[in-house]
């Protein structure tokens, strides 16, 4: 929920920082900081309220001569977003400068103990509190700064991901992670810190992942140390870096989000490759052909997610239902965690996150993990938590998703749901294979017809327009198009600031339907499938009370074209693969209204991209 970035070597450490605050903006945006340590041993702490930009014109007259320094942009959980709250927070002895990612729920408790021993603090953070206790401890115990690190880690109960530096030691970052994300960068003499690797790609592709309660201490000159919190030496695993630079930039888009919609046809082609072979006839999922008895024998699949990750579990139930006969449970991963789940060895959890960091989520396979459950995740970030912490899994290889509206991850998680339920369907004979052939025949013919739907971008923009002083909107669908007409409404509010509600179409009669006027406009999601009569008596239904609606339909329909005031014509493809195609225009409208009213849509307000706390 924030960007962490940290240099030390011979180079600029300023340039190196900002540029990774702006390469992590997407994770957090409210306020921002940098800590140097200048060759003259002084530390200097620059932090404002507002953007990373903000920062940077704040750093213009400043002293930011350093070849060792800490930065962080902030996604506040305690304490209002201020220049006071900002990180990086200070030890009382001004010697420390630390940043964190997380929440540190015991905070009060350890601040109630260091007033007591006449401590004074300046923020309302609780990340203060750790870098006041680090050094409380370093002065009490009169030990070496690492060993302050590892005892206060200790007495922390939470999450974080935190890098500290001290001015007396201008050759040392320290850093540690529980639950938060943190990686290291390793270049030739120098190290990079960050929440992930987009700060160093273009610097260097040997990147080590820093694991759960482990404490990195590296220092200029000197090799990468990773030790455990009993003070062990852990061995250290280079990873090559699978990202370029060239996906982290616009590329000629005036935002990641279109950038993002615009390359689902190629992320599409990414997401199948290897997995949908011989021309469609074959299609696999190694991650389940690699534990096919326990995918044949599983008694319940329960599919743990949040957000727009939750809305492609719920395709997700109906494609494993449908082909592989196995009952299916999706769950809010932050409501699985604390409802007592009743999880056996017979159950497959199956944990959907595009970041592989989403706090509730990985709460969620850890307590299925503990209960006996064999854990499969579908995630996009290779290396990232998540993937792991789960016995097996599937990356949906989309590339980098920066829009913090998620959208080119949505339809890879639901390719690779489609995939899985294949798969399993294959090894349980549960799909009549003439049909799995032609399923598999679509599936390679996708990425052109999304190619086709993105080519209504401009008449989506068009009737864009009259929506942009929308207040309230009603998105509707069934079966496969209920969860695209949730996450259709997910995208309009999460970007425009609209409210919008998105509800199984034939539950409209049992109260919500009284929401309907010329005021309300319904976008309903109604391609040809086995529920379409039904769909178009829900269409009926909200024209007769003069509702305006806008509708999703299959190229050639005549009949809601009649009823609805708007139609956006999609490719007529097998139901099971609606999704996909009906997700983008939702997508591109959601986009388009938001621009129009002058909204930030790729770092919308009160939002990050990765919720990795609680
Ligand atoms: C989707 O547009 C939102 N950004 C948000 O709901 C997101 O899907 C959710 O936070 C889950 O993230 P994850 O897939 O990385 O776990
Ligand atoms: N809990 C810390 C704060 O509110 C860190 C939040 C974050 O992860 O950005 O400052």
């Amino acid at each position: 929920m924030c960007g962490i970035v940290g240099y030390i070597g011979e180079g600029n450490a300023y340039n190196v920082l900002i540029g990774g605050l702006h390469r992590l903006e997407y994770r957090g945006y409210d306020s921002a900081g940098i800590a140097l340590v200048d060759d003259n041993g002084k530390l200097n702490i620059y932090k404002t309220l507002g953007k990373v930009q903000a920062l940077e014109n704040f750093c213009k007259d400043k002293n930011v001569e350093a070849r060792v320094g800490i930065a962080h942009t902030r996604w506040a959980t305690h304490g209002e977003p201020s220049d006071c709250n900002a990180h990086p927070h200070y030890s009382e002895d001004g010697n420390l400068a630390l940043v964190h990612n997380g929440t540190i729920e015991n905070y009060k408790v350890l601040k109630d103990a260091l007033v007591e021993h006449g401590r004074t603090f300046h923020s309302d953070t609780d990340t203060e509190v750790l870098v006041q206790l680090i050094e409380y401890i370093r002065v009490q115990n009169d030990c070496s700064l690492l060993d302050a690190v590892r005892e206060a880690l200790k007495q922390v109960v939470g999450a974080y991901a935190i890098a500290v530096i001290e001015k007396d030691n201008p050759d040392c970052i320290i850093a540690a992670r529980k639950s938060s994300p943190l990686v290291v960068g390793v270049g030739d003499g120098e190290f990079y810190l960050a929440s992930d690797a987009s700060p160093f790609v273009e610097f260097t592709d040997n990147v080590v992942y820093i694991k759960d309660e482990e404490i990195a201490l590296i220092r200029r000159g000197e090799p990468l140390k990773l030790l455990s919190f009993d003070n062990k030496e852990n061995e250290i695993d280079v990873k090559k870096l699978e990202m370029s630079i060239s996906q982290l930039e616009k590329g000629g888009y005036p935002h990641f989000m279109l950038k993002e919609i615009f390359e689902q046809p190629s992320t599409l082609l990414d997401c199948i490759r290897g997995r949908v072979v011989d021309k469609g006839r074959f299609v696999t999922l190694n991650g389940v052909n690699d534990n096919s008895e326990t995918f044949i024998n599983a008694k319940r699949i329960v599919i743990v997610a949040c957000g727009t990750s939750w809305h492609s579990a719920l395709i997700g139930k109906y494609l494993i239902q449908d082909m592989c006969k196995i009952p299916v449970v999706v769950e809010y991963a932050s409501e699985f965690r604390y409802s007592n789940p009743v999880i056996t060895h017979e159950d497959i959890v199956i944990a959907i996150s595009q970041s592989g960091e989403t706090a509730d989520t990985l709460a969620a396979i850890k307590i299925a993990r503990g209960m006996g459950a064999f854990v499969y995740g579908i995630s996009n970030v290779v290396g990232s938590s998540i993937p792991r912490e789960t016995h097996s899994g599937t990356y949906i290889h989309v590339g980098p998703e920066i829009g913090v509206a998620s959208t080119k991850a949505f339809t890879g998680q639901v390719m690779v749901l489609t995939l899985l339920a294949m798969t399993i369907a294959g090894l349980k004979k549960t799909l009549e294979p003439r049909y799995a052939e032609k399923l598999g025949e679509w599936i390679l013919k996708l990425p052109a017809l999304v190619e086709k739907v993105i080519e209504l971008a401009p008449d989506i923009e068009r009737l864009s327009l009259i929506y942009t002083y929308a207040r309230n909107f009603l998105y509707l669908g069934r079966g496969y198009s209920y969860p695209v007409a949730l996450e259709g409404a997910l995208k309009l509010k999460e970007i425009s600031y609209i409210h919008a509600e998105g509800y199984p179409a034939a539950e409209m009669k049992h109260g919500p339907i009284a929401l309907v006027d010329a005021e309300m406009p319904s976008v309903i999601v109604a391609p040809k499938d086995h529920l379409y009569d039904k769909i178009v008596s829900n269409v009926q239904q909200v024209k007769a009370r003069g509702g305006n609606i806008i509708a999703i339909v299959t190229e050639g329909d005549t009949t809601i074209r009649n009823i609805a005031d708007h139609v956006l014509e999609v490719p007529e493809v097998p139901e099971c693969l609606t999704p996909i195609i009906t997700s983008v225009p939702l997508q591109l409208l959601s986009y388009y209204i938001a621009i129009n009213k002058g909204k930030d849509v790729d770092m919308p307000r009160n939002l990050a991209k990765s919720v990795t706390v609680e």
